[in-house]
């Protein structure tokens, strides 16, 4: 993929960067969709990649948008996605942002509190609207992800307890200025098993036949997103295993007469087709250590110091044969600016263009400008 003309390329640009190999993105939209049924609906998440030539694509693909600020949601609509096709979740929407959603009539809010629930209902009153809205559980799954990346396990802030359920759709009733269309799930991000899935299905029929003996009819079952990618060999596996995802949810939840399954997939549609472009700065051996400085740092990705993860990383200058183990550093002044440690790479030296792979996700949309470093340009490879 990394040839000597894109190298050559790549050295006449200013370091760092992000790339995006929109051959990757294809395939993986197409495998994407290739998964779905029918009345399958899925919402791109935002969050995790708001570049606006990639939210065209993704656009044009016929996927909506999940969106968790309304600027998320502003952005969406600029690059052309009817509102219709977006959904809004987050524990702490403002009533500015309510009352921009509302306004741009988008698709559903998923609402997180009873709390939240009023206050969409007083809003909407306002303005003499009735308010689509989708119920986000919390169904208390574990999920073996990184801590800090689950959402649906009991001890986080999000959705709703699920022994709550009943007494929110008691609530609901009294509400005039909403309408119940859906109820919604998120466990967490880069889920690596299928067990939390299942799991997640059994809770969903409990849910639905609830919702249903409650005379509440809801037309979608959100699952929400966190398919994993392959951060290890994302050179070989480049397409996420959408197939098996849906698979799941097409063959264990029991849906009723027009229903249909909504989901937010963020990671597994961008993350692989992203790379972060660096070059190398210097070489230190510091107390035995080999650093390896390059120009990106925890700025331009924050996932390696946030939740020590692992990305792999090429040397694509180098034709040196032998290799040595780097602590692969950046400039920030911040010990925790790691990309990764004892990494073995060819020998490497100044000026070597270094690759971050699996960079799409998480990885721009992310960035600061911290240390007052400058936001990072993103080139594509049908314009490079
Ligand atoms: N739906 C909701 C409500 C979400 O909160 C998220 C991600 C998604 C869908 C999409 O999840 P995905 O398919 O991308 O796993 N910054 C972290 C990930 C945070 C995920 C936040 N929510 C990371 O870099 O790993």
């Amino acid at each position: 993929m990394f040839n000597k003309s894109l190298l050559n390329k790549f050295n006449s640009i200013k370091t760092p960067f992000y790339y995006y190999n929109l051959d990757i993105l294809n395939k993986n939209i197409s495998e994407l969709f290739s998964s779905l049924e029918k009345t399958n609906k899925v919402h791109f998440a935002l969050k995790s990649n708001s570049n606006k030539k990639l939210l065209k694509i993704l656009k044009l693909s016929g996927l909506g948008i999940d969106a968790v600020s309304s600027n998320e949601i502003k952005r969406a609509i600029e690059v052309g996605f009817s509102p219709r096709d977006i959904v809004f979740a987050g524990v702490g929407k403002s009533d500015d942002e309510i009352h921009y959603a509302l306004q741009k009539e988008i698709s559903y809010l998923n609402c997180e509190s009873f709390e939240e629930i009023d206050v969409i209902n007083e809003i909407s009153k306002n303005m003499n609207k009735i308010a689509d809205i989708s119920i986000r559980i919390n169904p208390s799954i574990k999920t073996g992800t990184h801590k800090n990346i689950e959402t649906g396990n009991k001890n986080n802030k999000f959705g709703i307890d699920l022994n709550d359920i009943g007494l929110v759709i008691e609530r609901i009733k009294d509400l005039n200025n909403i309408s119940v269309v859906g109820f919604h799930f998120h466990l967490g991000s880069q889920i690596d098993s299928d067990t939390p899935f299942l799991k997640l299905c059994e809770v969903a029929n409990e849910m639905n036949d609830l919702f249903y003996e409650k005379n509440l009819i809801v037309k979608h079952i959100n699952v929400g997103g966190g398919l994993s990618i392959d951060y290890k060999d994302p050179i070989n596996n480049q397409v996420s295993d959408f197939k098996n995802f849906y698979k799941i949810f097409n063959q264990n939840l029991r849906l009723k007469e027009n229903q249909n399954i909504h989901s937010e997939l963020g990671r597994s549609i961008i993350g692989q087709c992203g790379f972060l472009v660096s070059k190398v700065l210097f070489n230190k051996k510091s107390y035995g250590r080999n650093y390896l400085i390059v120009d990106a740092g925890m700025n331009d990705l924050m996932r390696p110091a946030l939740y020590n993860s692992f990305h792999k990383i090429l040397n694509i200058s180098s034709k040196i044969l032998t290799f040595k183990k780097y602590d692969v550093v950046g400039p920030v002044c911040e010990s925790s600016d790691v990309f990764a440690t004892d990494y073995e790479l060819p020998i490497s030296s100044r000026n070597d263009i270094i690759i971050i792979c699996s960079t799409g996700a998480y990885g721009e949309s992310m960035s600061s400008n911290y240390n007052l470093r400058n936001s990072l340009k993103s080139y594509f490879s049908d314009s490079i």
